[in-house]
């Protein structure tokens, strides 16, 4: 039986919740709620058409024009379905069980109603209609928010129904299309909102001063590590109640072109790492105090270096080999977590929004790594097995792969 028709009767559930939802005035929808099988097999069978950069950021070549954001919507109109609906397939070709596990049955039917609302938009001639299908791909960027952590929790329950191999290649596929879809929906609401910004009379900070669409021109890495290592505490004390402190130095005032909410994934990721180690070592050791993490910033030609070093007592060589496995973890084996995975606050820290699990997915190497491959960067660890570990991160500047990096 294909996975999708196991899937069907969770289509009335979204399909009601939909209802729920304040209607969209002069919006086009398909008026069927039932699930469209031929549309998104004819859409999937269409090909992707990759963008650079480079081809996005010439919609918001100055002076930006109703045409540039007209030119803009219509490439994201029509590709995002396309993406969409692949990406609903390749949920049909997951094993039976791996299909009826609840969490990614959730996935599949974002992806579905994310598909559902975008294709059935009419074409957009005007830039009214132009700012509705914006706010659709700002609420449905929303709806996606969860997808990782919520396809991670159900990879952790079912891994032993797949193989490592078809695993990986399935969560690197669904990442790396996700990253694209991510890229040019919010670059093209970005530059809608710029647009919007730029017809009101002068307000202070031009947003076109650092903004190109998604990217920052000029992201300071040692603040956005200040922001990140500032939330991960709060995440650390609220599970364990207590935390070590961090420190930022080295080139503090250089600055980056890069999209922030991938820098802060990334660093966010490898900070959980680092404060969690730390504080689990001193545990084991009866340390009295944690020692402090060090963030240390480094210039180089064309992208900035972060190395994050901490004394949590460093990973075994027998661990290092899976540490970029996915659904790899060793916080279930410590019997902190419960068998969903998630320790009884995480769970209440998920429930009141105020963050993920700080360990225990196995999804934050593996991700972190793809993520900052995408943009021709690197993640790479250097233990010092019962010391600590030196995480080296490397970011390349946005603007010195705009042209190559298809997206
Ligand atoms: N700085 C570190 N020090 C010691 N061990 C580490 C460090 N970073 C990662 N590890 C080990 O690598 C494993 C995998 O890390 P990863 O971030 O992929 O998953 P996780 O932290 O267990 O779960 P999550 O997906 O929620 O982050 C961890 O469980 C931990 O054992
Ligand atoms: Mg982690």
């Amino acid at each position: 039986m294909p996975l999708c028709a196991t899937l069907l009767p969770l289509r009335a559930r979204t399909s009601a919740l939909r209802a729920l939802q304040p209607p969209l005035s002069r919006r086009v929808f398909s008026s069927e709620p039932h699930y469209d099988e031929k549309t998104v097999y004819q859409y999937a069978s269409q090909q992707i058409k990759p963008v650079s950069i480079g081809q996005l950021l010439k919609y918001s070549a100055p002076p930006l024009t109703p045409a540039n954001i007209l030119d803009s919507v219509a490439y994201t109109q029509s590709e995002l379905p396309v993406r969409l609906a692949k990406r609903v397939i390749s949920f049909h070709n997951l094993p039976f069980i791996v299909g009826t596990n609840p969490h990614i049955a959730r996935v599949y039917n974002q992806y579905y109603e994310a598909f559902d609302r975008l294709y059935s938009f009419a074409p957009i001639d005007s830039i009214e209609r132009e700012q509705e299908f914006s706010r659709a791909l700002e609420r449905q960027t929303q709806i996606l928010v969860d997808v990782i952590p919520t396809i991670a929790q159900g990879f952790l329950e079912c891994k032993q129904y797949m193989a490592r191999e078809e695993r990986t290649a399935f969560i690197n596929e669904l990442i790396r299309s996700r990253i694209g879809l991510r890229v040019i929906g919010e670059q093209h609401v970005a530059l809608s909102y710029q647009f919007r910004e730029r017809q009101k009379p002068a307000s202070g900070e031009e947003p076109g001063d650092v903004w190109v669409g998604a990217i920052h021109t000029k992201l300071s890495p040692a603040s956005m590590m200040r922001q990140c290592a500032q939330m991960v505490q709060n995440m650390c004390e609220l599970h364990y109640a207590t935390t070590p402190s961090y420190y930022v130095d080295g080139d503090v005032d250089e600055t980056i072109s890069y999209i922030p909410s991938h820098f802060e994934y990334i660093t966010c990721e490898l900070l959980k790492n680092a404060f969690r180690a730390t504080v689990e070592f001193s545990r084991s050791q009866r340390r009295l105090s944690h020692p402090p993490i060090q963030i240390t910033i480094t210039k180089g030609e064309g992208y900035v270096g972060v190395r994050i070093r901490d004394q949590g007592g460093g990973i075994s060589k027998e661990n290092m080999r899976n540490v970029f496995e996915y659904s790899w973890s060793t916080m279930q084996e410590d019997g902190e977590t419960s068998t969903a995975g998630m320790s009884l606050q995480t769970n209440l820290a998920m429930q009141q929004g105020i963050g993920g699990p700080i360990a225990g997915l196995g999804f934050g190497l593996p991700m972190a790594r793809l993520y900052a491959g995408y943009f021709g960067g690197s993640l790479d660890i250097v233990s010092m097995e019962g010391y600590g570990c030196d995480v080296f991160l490397k970011l390349r500047s946005i603007e010195g792969s705009v042209e190559q990096k298809q997206i």
